[in-house]
């Protein structure tokens, strides 16, 4: 399949860049700083360039996308405004206007985050956005109607990401990247739709 993946170069976005490219699948791998394939989902704008230069998908998958953390007092409306504009409005937006160039029957796989499900210190405005996308992800499948496919996967702390946010999370198992990736594969290639993989 031809796969669009945003935020190809991260932590979570190497490991699912990898076990696409494993599988055999096409990948287009794009994220800001990308020299090939340059995109800010924040910016419907560069959204919509990349579209134009990448021409017709199997699927998409996102694994970009961020959310400021910080005791909830001190969360300030650029703080949530940055987040949902990031991973919550840059994630729709990048589906909204992918579908049109994605063939019947194609997928999209968009990256969410345990702090929606679970709480812990200074991850109000995560908790709000994955909460939101997690919504927004079985509303729109449902309207979809089998046309194309929609999921989410939901990943606990990362083992390659405790050294940076290990103390956020006492007491939480963590998962591997390559493990998460899994859940992206099984998105992209299975039936499902509609689903909040939790790995
Ligand atoms: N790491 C964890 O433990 C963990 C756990 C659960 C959920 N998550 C979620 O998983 C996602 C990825 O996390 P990560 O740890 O893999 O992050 P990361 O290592 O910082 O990687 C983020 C990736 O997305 C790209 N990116 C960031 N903002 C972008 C934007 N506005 N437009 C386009 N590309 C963008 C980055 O490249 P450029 O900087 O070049 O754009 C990079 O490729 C986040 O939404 C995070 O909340 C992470």
């Amino acid at each position: 399949m031809r796969i669009l993946h945003v935020g190809a170069s991260g932590t979570i976005g190497g490991a699912v860049r990898t076990a696409l490219s494993d599988r055999g699948h096409d990948v287009v791998a794009a994220h800001r700083g990308s020299v090939g394939w340059p995109v800010d989902i924040s910016d419907p704008e560069r959204i919509h360039d990349l579209l134009d230069e990448v021409g017709e998908l199997d699927a998409v998958v996102c694994t970009a996308g961020s959310t400021p953390f910080g005791p909830w007092q001190q969360l300030d409306r650029a703080a949530w405004t940055s987040g949902i504009e990031s991973k919550l409005l840059g994630q729709i937006e990048l589906v909204r206007q992918a579908v049109d160039q994605t063939r019947t029957g194609g997928s999209f796989t968009l990256i969410s985050g345990i702090i929606g499900r679970e709480r812990i210190r200074s991850g109000s405005v995560a908790a709000a956005v994955n909460g939101a996308l997690e919504s927004w992800v079985a509303a729109a499948a449902a309207e979809m109607g089998g046309e194309h496919r929609l999921n989410a996967v939901s990943p606990t702390v990362l083992t390659e990401s405790l050294d940076r946010y290990g103390d956020f999370f006492p007491g939480f198992p963590s998962v591997a990247a390559a493990d998460v990736a899994q859940a992206f594969v099984r998105s992209v290639e299975g039936i499902d739709t509609g689903r909040i993989y939790r790995v």
